[in-house]
């Protein structure tokens, strides 16, 4: 039987649920079989047991600094049970865009969230995010203006190019689907 995986995510704008899709291939290319929830958009009460599971991920998208609410819930509920689990965690953030920056963000955004919680992964990393001031963006005119500020402020300190009207997309998909890769290898060990 085939062993089983659930992708369990918090996306604001959608950066993290299209890398939740991405990894979910990799892992069926890989014969896994997956399971993706939307914690934002499941009431707490449906979301899914992990009982049945082999190896369970958990991803955020960073805003202000801090994770989705309901992610970092769903580690706190569960966190009894992940030590019989394989755990990834990953997450989507603007300041990760730079390769450079990952180490930064994976102790600011994911070792921090993993002592606050009392939860320790098998696997975890930083993605890079998506700016995205086009017309079609998931973003609400407050949340454009704020992240348009950030956006300046790295695009000098980085030097970064970003479009200040069209979806800047800063996500890696060489680093995802190598994290993806790592993650079945782990879970069919
Ligand atoms: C209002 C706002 C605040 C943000 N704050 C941060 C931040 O503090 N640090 C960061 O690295 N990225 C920040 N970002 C960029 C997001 O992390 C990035 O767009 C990411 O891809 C969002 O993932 P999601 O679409 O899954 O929510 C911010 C974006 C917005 C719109």
């Amino acid at each position: 039987m085939s062993k089983k995986v659930l992708i369990a995510y918090g996306s604001r704008y959608g950066s993290t649920e299209e890398i939740s899709q991405e990894i979910a291939k990799v892992l069926e290319n890989q014969g896994l079989e997956v399971q993706i929830v939307d914690l934002k958009k499941t009431k707490s009460k449906d979301w899914p047991p992990i009982e049945p599971f082999d190896g369970v991920l958990v991803g955020s998208g960073i805003r202000i600094m801090k994770w989705v609410r309901e992610p970092q819930e769903f580690l706190s509920k569960h966190k009894g049970e992940f030590p019989k689990k394989k755990l990834g965690i990953f997450i989507s953030s603007g300041f990760a865009s730079i390769p450079g920056n990952r180490e930064k963000a994976k102790q600011d955004w994911i070792e921090k969230v993993m002592e606050k919680v009392g939860v320790k992964a098998d696997l975890y990393d930083a993605f890079g995010g998506v700016f995205d001031f086009s017309q079609s963006s998931r973003m609400g005119g407050l949340d454009k203006r704020m992240l348009k500020m950030a956006a300046k402020g790295m695009s000098k300190e980085f030097d970064m190019k970003i479009d200040e009207k069209g979806r800047n997309d800063f996500r890696d998909w060489n680093q995802i689907r190598s994290f993806a890769e790592k993650f079945a290898k782990l879970v069919k060990s």
